[in-house]
């Protein structure tokens, strides 16, 4: 259960801003999620009583800041079940995933190798991949999914073979929100000798990861998709991989030696992969997310998540107008079109309503063609939304109104 009292910790819940005359109702947490008082506040604190850089200075404030950030990394460590060593801070998941495509993948790949992908990835899990393909003269495939977007360990096991060398896949997709058998799938990769990456930007926020159980090599998130500031993410490996990997971006701050000749000395994972000025501040509050939503508790928020995505779907299930892509995943998360309208028209009168949904394509531009759609809205949830918002959102899209009403 979820204590409704949890809204008085989000200023911009508590601002009661209103949209186009109606009450803000915030569906866009996919997206990007509200930030807690103690997030903005520890983001405050770095930018007001403690700024100075990391691993920099040999003076007490930078030692002050060194800590923080040690400590900050000890505890996404413990929240993902990996070792501090294995946490490396970067500004989100697409950064992430691209130190994993340009550091693994493209020292490790080799013409006719297999990267295996899947039509509902995110542009920051499939461009890079395309690119290193290209590079390296790897190739690109895809685990099919079924009708209805979902990955199966069935299709996993057909598609991963010996040429599979890396598998990069999204634990919990970002348009249908379908949950990927990712801990049986890491087994058959490293069955074939491969390696699994993770993409966990839209599940870590969401339910409990643990990196150890899945026996993934890597994950990749985003902290502005659980509370934290933007600018904020976190890359995981393992750390026998991490020893020698590439890092993809060389700079200040990774290295222990460099020489006019062009040789250089690397330091060490994670510091090797974290080139130049990390955002300080955003970590400190990354750390007061990870607390702040540990509080909540992760085993709610996904009871909540579901909760909230039952009533949506019990709402629109019968309603003529609607069509849904999406009922029976296992995300907080409703695809839908209204029927006869383009997405961003439905999305721009919802807004008018002053409910926020995302509508477009979301970033997974080759999910649509298996969908049969070219767009969709998306309403996506958090620990903060409430029953009243739903309904809210349910009667405003069942009842229609003079725009929607025009098409029928
Ligand atoms: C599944 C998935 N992967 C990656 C990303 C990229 O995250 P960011 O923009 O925070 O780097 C997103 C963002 O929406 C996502 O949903």
């Amino acid at each position: 259960m979820i204590d409704p009292k949890i809204r008085d910790r989000f200023p911009m819940l508590t601002s009661n801003q209103m949209m186009q005359g109606h009450p803000l109702i915030y569906l866009d947490n996919a997206s990007t999620t509200f930030k807690p008082d103690c997030v903005i506040e520890a983001e405050n604190f770095y930018n007001s009583l403690q700024t100075s850089n990391s691993h920099r200075g040999d003076y007490d404030l930078s030692y002050l800041v060194d800590q923080h950030v040690a400590e900050s990394r000890a505890l996404v460590a413990s929240f993902i079940n990996a070792d501090t060593r294995e946490v490396i801070f970067t500004s989100g998941a697409t950064a992430a995933l691209n130190t994993v495509a340009f550091g693994y993948g493209l020292s490790t790949l080799k013409p006719g190798d297999e990267i295996l992908l899947t039509l509902a990835e995110h542009a920051s899990n499939l461009l890079p991949w395309f690119k290193v393909a290209k590079m390296t003269g790897a190739v690109i495939r895809y685990i099919p999914l079924t009708k209805e977007g979902r990955v199966t360990v069935e299709a996993a096991k057909q598609a991963i073979g010996p040429k599979t060398k890396i598998v990069s896949i999204a634990q919990v997709t970002n348009v249908l929100g379908y949950e990927a058998p990712v801990k049986e799938i890491a087994a058959l990769v490293h069955a074939q000798g491969g390696v699994i990456c993770v993409d966990g930007a839209q599940s870590v926020p969401h339910i409990k990861v643990d990196v150890k159980d899945l026996d993934c090599d890597f994950l990749a998130f985003s902290g502005h998709k659980l509370c934290a500031p933007t600018g904020t993410g976190i890359l995981y490996g393992k750390y026998h991989i991490l020893e020698k990997m590439e890092p993809f971006a060389l700079g200040g701050g990774m290295n222990v030696k460099f020489y006019p000749s062009g040789e250089m000395e690397l330091l060490p994972p994670p510091t090797r992969f974290e080139a130049g000025t990390i955002n300080v501040g955003g970590i400190y509050g990354l750390a007061k997310a990870i607390e702040f939503i540990q509080g909540v508790g992760m085993d709610n928020i996904a009871e909540h998540d579901r909760m909230l995505k039952a009533r949506a779907v019990e709402g629109l299930k019968n309603c003529d107008k609607i069509t849904m892509y999406n009922a029976t995943s296992e995300a907080g998360i409703v695809d839908f079109n209204v029927n006869g309208v383009f997405a961003q028209d439905a999305g721009t009168w919802l807004n008018s309503k002053g409910i926020a949904c995302r509508s477009g394509s979301h970033c997974a531009k080759i999910l649509h063609e298996h969908i049969h759609t070219i767009a969709t809205v998306r309403a996506s949830f958090y620990f903060y939304n409430t029953v009243e918002e739903i309904d809210t959102f349910v009667d405003t899209l069942v009842k229609g109104g003079d725009f929607l009403d025009a098409y029928f």
